[in-house]
């Protein structure tokens, strides 16, 4: 980030179109179970999809993403992406709030989300942020392909939920 600013002074967070396809799917690219281009086109193009992300708008890169969907009485949490150079600052706790508040205007009794239970700085933010775990779905991830241990087995799915 530098310059000494902060990031709230420098990012623009708005809805994304089309336009942003290509840009989504490059910061995509770097999570551990990436979505094909295909399935961005789909999202994009979903009117019950809501995708989100902030912009740097010094040189209008894309720094974050999210996707939220519209169920007929919950919203989902389908994708949570800040770039790696743009982390602890904030940024995920600042857009979930905003995401609580898209899934309250729709009317949603939950917001849902699942998560690989490896993943610590997630299940972090969103205990902060107020979720609570419902249950588990055994060995549903394959292996992250980030993983630094050398262990590359499947991982259980946490899943969890709060009122927006
Ligand atoms: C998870 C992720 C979205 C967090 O984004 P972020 O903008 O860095 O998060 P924030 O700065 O808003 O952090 C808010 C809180 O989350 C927790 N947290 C975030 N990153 C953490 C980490 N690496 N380790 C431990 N806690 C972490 C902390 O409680 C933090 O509060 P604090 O900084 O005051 O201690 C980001 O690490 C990321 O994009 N990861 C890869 C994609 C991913 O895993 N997405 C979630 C899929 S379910």
């Amino acid at each position: 980030m530098g310059d000494g600013v902060t990031w709230s002074t420098e990012m623009d967070f708005r809805h994304l179109d089309d336009d942003w396809r290509f840009s989504l799917i490059g910061l995509d690219h770097a999570s551990d179970t990436p979505w094909s281009a295909e399935q961005w086109s789909q999202a994009l193009a979903d009117q019950r999809v809501w995708v989100w992300g902030g912009i740097d708008s010094r040189d209008a890169t894309l720094v974050s993403l999210a996707v939220l969907a519209r169920l007929p009485f919950d919203a989902e949490l389908q994708r949570l992406e800040v770039r790696p150079d743009w982390r602890r600052l904030g940024i995920a706790r600042r857009m979930l709030n905003e995401l609580c508040h898209e899934a309250s205007k729709w009317g949603s009794e939950r917001l849902l989300l699942e998560v690989r239970a490896g993943n610590e700085a997630a299940l972090a933010l969103y205990r902060q942020m107020g979720f609570v775990e419902d249950g588990r779905r055994r060995h549903y991830y394959p292996p992250a392909r980030n993983a630094t241990d050398g262990i590359r087995e499947r991982e259980d799915a946490v899943l969890m939920s709060r009122h927006p």
